[in-house]
């Protein structure tokens, strides 16, 4: 998704703003632009289609310079991802804009400020905000009063970023739905749209907050709420994550990830389980009162987080008695939703800033739990200054640190096991678990990184099985259970990344309708633990076997399953069912990641997608 960096400086701030663009680029983007305050005293721009090392190397043969700046990475969504829409966009040679998010609507100021004479060059929503603040200026000479005057007109979401070429002692900001972080330095100031950006020139950071206007000089910073107060935000010290945007021996950061998950699963568990019980205060000092007054649990996430929830509504029905619904967010949110007395409205996502789940939440908030509204608010999120977490009662964080890749690995397997404390720490306060289970689960959970690392050591062997996908176009993903919610991410993880169409179905459901897909040409993936479910599994395969199709079994070493013709079963190290849909997920993960090699696609920033989808 889209990214911005901007600086002022007493140095040249090209290069600043490169770099912080290159640790942008994991978002997803298809242009990049920048944009400086140049020596000669006018604004300069270069923008181009593509990477940012294509923007690099135009700059190398003719370079930009100048101490005031602002950059940015584009991912399409008004207008398609060519030169002219690209960012930054000007108004009269003036003023130089970037912006992440939709203003919804640009449509009629377009309209209005084509009637005031401002001439249109690109095809994008962002474009209005440059003409309109170049309107503004006219009756409030100052940039960020300006600012102010012209956000209070812009309906949607916004973080954008402004310079003027008469008044380049300073950017102004604003940030309305899409989060900017001041990078404070040494007599030079920083923006961007996420902290990594800028981690190469400071750790110290200011996050705005919704609604607030900055004004950034080299030696100062004032920001201003949305009502136009003076406010003073926090100065926050970054210290973790400064390994993240490096790959280091592996190929690939989602290679990477995939790697880092026994070490992130046991910082998500430390501090959280007590000797035979979780910790319940770990989800907030009033986490426990509120526990006991739950009588339903209502899900909302989307993508790689949605499957996350779906495998929490088997763990809180089947282990804590508590009915769960799970709906993906950009349906939920414009549902009107029946809600059940005493409902814990759970959202989950990595980022904390997906625009849908986020405008779930604040819906959820509309009511109070009187007024037929939800009881509390809880977030499982991986990032901590998030928007979700920030306007959420109760949070869990994810400790998964920062997630390069786009497909998303270790943000899941570290929210399921946030949901798993959830469940046990909901019916430990409701004494609905059955005797004993907890402290099973809690042994388990201690046991959980080194099964995770046992599943990892099987890369070689699925990295083989990987072929066996290289020309195929079409595949199905079967699981029962807790394991259908896996079986689904599997297969999103296969279609994200190597572009192969791949379907998930709950292998009961085989004969209704898909089978008819089934044929030598189709491979068939299945993941089955030794469960209940297994007998009920294995009937089903054999309905795969019989129309020809290829297998390719996760199954436990216990199941009694056995490689044949057309049948590939790669054996599984035994755990506790509960806790089988974490470990089924990592060689599922694998096997997209392999795949994705062998087809040579662009692995941690896939065609189309973008890592933080800030818009609708
Ligand atoms: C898939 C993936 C996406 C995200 C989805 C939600 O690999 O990463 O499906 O899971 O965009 O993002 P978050 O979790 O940040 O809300």
């Amino acid at each position: 998704m889209c990214g911005i960096v901007g600086a002022v400086a007493e140095r040249n701030v090209t290069a600043i703003l490169l770099e912080g663009l290159k640790r942008l680029e994991y978002r997803g983007y298809d242009s990049a632009g920048v944009a400086l305050f140049s020596n000669a005293g006018v604004l300069e721009r270069r923008r181009r289609v593509g990477k940012v090392n294509e923007l690099e190397q135009s700059l190398a043969g003719d370079p930009l310079a100048g101490r005031l700046g602002i950059a940015h990475v584009r991912w399409a969504t008004h207008g398609a991802p060519t030169e002219q829409n690209a960012h930054p966009h000007f108004s009269n040679g003036e003023l130089a804009v970037v912006h992440n998010g939709i203003i919804e609507n640009h449509e009629s100021l377009r309209e209005r400020l084509q009637g005031l004479g401002y001439v249109f060059t690109s095809d994008t929503d962002t474009e209005v905000i440059a003409h309109l603040l170049h309107h503004k200026l006219r009756d409030i000479p100052d940039l960020a009063a300006a600012l102010k005057a012209t956000v209070k007109e812009l309906h949607g979401a916004y973080g954008l970023a402004v310079i003027s070429a008469k008044q380049p002692d300073r950017l102004v900001a604003a940030r309305s739905g899409s989060p900017l972080v001041v990078g404070l330095g040494l007599g030079e100031n920083f923006l961007a749209s996420d902290q990594l950006a800028l981690r190469q020139v400071t750790d110290r950071f200011m996050y705005l907050e919704e609604g607030d206007i900055a004004e950034i000089r080299r030696d100062s910073v004032q920001i201003w709420t949305a009502a136009g107060l003076p406010v003073e935000r926090e100065v926050v010290q970054y210290r973790e994550g400064a390994e993240a945007a490096d790959k280091g021996e592996f190929r690939h950061f989602m290679l990477k990830e995939i790697h880092e998950q026994p070490k992130v699963v046991q910082r998500t568990l430390e501090g959280r389980l007590g000797q035979e019980q979780v910790l319940v205060q770990a989800f907030g000092p009033q986490a426990a009162e509120l526990f006991a007054k739950v009588r339903n649990v209502q899900i909302v996430a989307c993508g790689t987080s949605y499957h996350a929830g779906m495998v929490a509504r088997y763990w809180l029905e089947g282990l804590a008695g508590i009915p769960c619904q799970v709906e993906v967010a950009s349906e939920f949110r414009y549902r009107k939703v029946v809600v059940q007395p005493d409902t814990l409205f759970v959202s989950i996502s990595q980022s904390g800033e997906t625009a849908d789940t986020l405008a779930a939440l604040r819906n959820a908030k509309l009511r109070s739990p009187k007024e037929g509204g939800f009881l509390a608010s809880l977030a499982i999120c991986n990032v901590g200054i998030s928007s979700l977490v920030r306007e959420s009662d109760l949070t869990l964080l994810t400790q998964a640190g920062p997630e390069i890749g786009v497909a998303s690995t270790k943000a899941f397997t570290t929210q399921l096991v946030a949901l798993m404390l959830l469940t046990l720490s909901v019916g430990q306060v409701q004494g609905s678990l059955e005797p004993g289970v907890e402290a099973e689960l809690v042994e388990e959970l201690r046991r959980l990184p080194t099964r995770l690392g046992e599943a990892l050591a099987m890369d070689s062997t699925v990295e083989k099985v990987a072929e066996l996908f290289a020309e195929k176009s079409h595949t199905l993903f079967l699981g029962r259970g807790a394991q259908f919610p896996v079986a689904m991410e599997g297969a999103l993880k296969l279609k994200e990344i190597s572009y192969i169409h791949a379907e998930a179905y709950p292998a009961g459901e085989l004969k209704h309708g898909p089978l008819a897909l089934v044929d030598s040409d189709m491979p068939v993936v299945t993941v089955a633990p030794n469960n209940e479910l297994l007998e009920k599994l294995k009937s089903n395969l054999q309905e795969v076997r019989a129309r020809g199709g290829e297998l390719i079994v996760f199954a436990d070493e216990q199941a009694g399953l056995n490689d044949g013709t057309g049948t590939h079963v790669i054996s599984m190290p035994h755990i506790v069912d509960a806790l089988a849909p974490i470990l089924y997920t990592i060689p599922l993960q694998l096997l997209s990641y392999y795949v994705a090699v062998l087809k040579g696609t662009d692995v941690d920033q896939p065609r189309n997608l973008a890592k933080s989808v800030t818009v609708e």
